[in-house]
């Protein structure tokens, strides 16, 4: 015998049973998103490498260490690790621009990290997600958080908490680099590897390490004070304070997290996550916020624009497991050339209907037809012979006969 061959670590097959729980958080999507007047889009699974080296940023983790990257024609090509640079690539390439702002997109689809699994963390994974491009104005902020908790809530996710905070503009945000360097610069060679290279190319993202050892360094009173102190210019102030007071009048529930400062490079002003308490330390459904830089780094015309992404993995596991979906009917006949008429009749009519290709007994038929369907749809010779078909309720176990013409009545679906 062949060795069998197992799925690559880090990626799990979606199976039969489950996927009306993927179906129904695609369908959520789809109304709550078109409610606020988001259209899907789909975008390539492959990029140019430089898209996420330039849009994640390449101090990030993703790109430097957890991106799926080959060469093809002398091009380096890399799986999509997330799929806000490949939106904002799509919006500046087909000149969307030039649409009247807002242009509001949504998407659904797989992504790829070279992570360690663990429970919650996949290498390859599935996000359903939103970008929204051409507002400024703290209202945008408001609606795209809003909208994010109501999708969760339609899924019937109440107890989840977010968590916002602002990262200032790039001019504020400097400063702030700045003296959290020089708070650290004693600290440096206690850091972890990692923490040393940011401590260089981007100091913000120490605040998000989840070393021990870092983590310990950061409660200093002297670096909390930092952290906590309100470095954001006038201009980001009032952003902020805009975006929470238009929370407060749609009755979003926030907590303020200084220390949340999210893994991509992209993002200045508001950010934003959404934990649950159920999820174990991979804590995070959504996770999103403002990259008013992004469109013009990656040559299109400057341009505001915000988004979000929720892993759908992680949102699965916090919805209770749907019933499988049953047949609505199954043929019981030990003649083939009637059931399969039949069945096409039924199927033309919208039904979802089966019948035993092997023929096999009658009580086998009906046994299997009590596991897969919530009819039975009985052709024995008397219905054959006047046209007739028994309907048993395997629910009830009530059945009835009725003329074949009536049958779609009989069957309350
Ligand atoms: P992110 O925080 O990297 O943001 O990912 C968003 C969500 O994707 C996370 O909160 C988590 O639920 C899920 N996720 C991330 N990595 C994994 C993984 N390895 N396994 C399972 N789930 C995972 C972004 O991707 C940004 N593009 C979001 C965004 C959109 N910002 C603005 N617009």
């Amino acid at each position: 015998m062949s060795e069998i061959l197992k799925v690559l670590k880090g990626t799990k097959d979606i199976l039969p049973q489950d996927v009306n729980m993927w179906h129904l958080v695609e369908q959520k999507a789809d109304e709550i998103f078109s409610k606020y007047g988001f259209k899907e889009i789909r975008t390539p699974i492959i990029e140019v490498t430089e898209l996420f080296s330039r849009g994640v940023g390449d101090t990030t983790d993703i790109v430097n260490k957890e991106m799926y990257t080959f060469e093809k024609s002398d091009r380096s090509i890399t799986l999509r690790p997330e799929n806000t640079a490949g939106v904002v690539r799509a919006y500046i390439e087909n000149g969307m621009s030039r649409l009247s702002a807002p242009v509001k997109l949504w998407y659904k689809g797989p992504m790829f990290r070279y992570e360690r699994p663990q429970a919650g963390r996949q290498r390859q994974f599935h996000q359903v997600g939103v970008e929204m491009f051409g507002i400024k104005q703290p209202t945008a902020d408001a609606e795209v958080i809003l909208m994010a908790t109501n999708f969760l809530k339609s899924l019937g996710l109440n107890d989840l908490e977010v968590e916002i905070n602002s990262l200032g503009c790039p001019k504020c945000r400097e400063e702030f680099k700045n003296r959290l360097k020089e708070v650290l610069k004693p600290y440096l060679s206690e850091l972890c590897e990692d923490c040393q290279k940011r401590y260089e190319k981007n100091p913000l993202r120490l605040l998000d390490c989840k070393v021990e050892s870092c983590k310990k360094i950061f409660e200093k009173p002297e670096i909390q004070e930092v952290v906590n102190s309100d470095f954001i210019c006038e201009e980001c102030e009032e952003h902020y304070t805009a975006v929470k007071l238009y929370l407060d009048r749609m009755g979003v529930k926030y907590i303020e997290n200084k220390q949340l400062v999210r893994g991509l490079d992209y993002y200045n002003r508001t950010v934003f996550e959404i934990k649950s308490n159920n999820l174990g330390s991979q804590n995070a459904v959504c996770g999103g916020g403002r990259y008013d830089g992004l469109v013009g780094q990656l040559g299109g015309e400057p341009t505001p624009a915000i988004g979000f992404a929720m892993g759908m993995e992680r949102l699965i596991s916090l919805i209770p497991k749907l019933e499988p979906k049953k047949l609505d009917g199954y043929i019981v006949s030990e003649h083939p050339v009637d059931a399969f008429l039949f069945a096409e009749e039924l199927r033309h009519e919208g039904l979802n209907v089966e019948f035993d290709l092997t023929t096999k007994k009658f009580s086998k038929q009906i046994e299997k037809a009590a596991k897969v369907a919530k009819y039975a749809l009985i052709l024995g010779e008397d219905e054959i012979a006047n046209h007739c078909v028994s309907i048993k309720n395997l629910e009830k176990g009530t059945q009835i006969t009725v003329d074949r013409i009536d049958c779609i009545k009989m069957l309350e679906l």
